[in-house]
């Protein structure tokens, strides 16, 4: 197994024993940017949230975060838009790619559903490398998020 399988694994187990059982979407959201980017060490990892049919800023680690971003703008308006998930090896080639730091190489977006499948939030996570997400990574974030569809979403969270 590779490395970062192994660290996805272990980051299963620990979401797993944190969060089993917690309903409220921003505690899962705040934990959820603390274990993944200390776990992998992602120099952003965070969330945005659908309120009103844009997306706001909500638990995020890392640099400060652009606080709205309409459907279909950038990454995140991509995979909201979408509804699927979007790897992007080298922002610098997406159209529309919003820069909220200069740091970012490349980038994965993974869209959140409630248990009615619909969309309610994207995890994004942000990477100094070029070309750093594989389906490998596809995998376990939608896994890890597939987890929140139980949480009690309201408007906004
Ligand atoms: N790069 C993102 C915007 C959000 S920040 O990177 C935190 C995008 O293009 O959607």
């Amino acid at each position: 197994m590779t490395r970062r399988k192994e660290l996805y694994e272990e980051l299963l187990r620990e979401v797993a024993s944190v969060l089993d059982g917690e309903a409220d979407p921003i505690v899962w959201m705040a934990s959820l940017s603390c274990l993944i980017k200390q776990k992998l060490g992602f120099f952003w990892v965070g969330f945005y949230r659908m309120v009103d049919g844009h997306l706001r800023i909500g638990p995020y680690q890392g640099t400060l975060g652009c606080l709205r971003i309409e459907l279909n703008r950038g990454v995140c308006g991509a995979a909201a838009a979408r509804e699927q998930t979007v790897l992007v090896p080298d922002v610098h080639k997406f159209p529309g790619h919003i820069a909220c730091d200069a740091n970012s190489e490349s980038e994965i977006v993974v869209p959140i559903f409630d248990r009615t499948k619909r969309l309610r939030a994207v995890l994004d996570i942000d990477s100094d490398k070029l070309d750093d997400f594989s389906p490998v990574d596809q995998h376990y974030l939608e896994q890890v998020v597939a987890r929140m569809k139980d949480a009690e979403w309201t408007r906004g969270s």
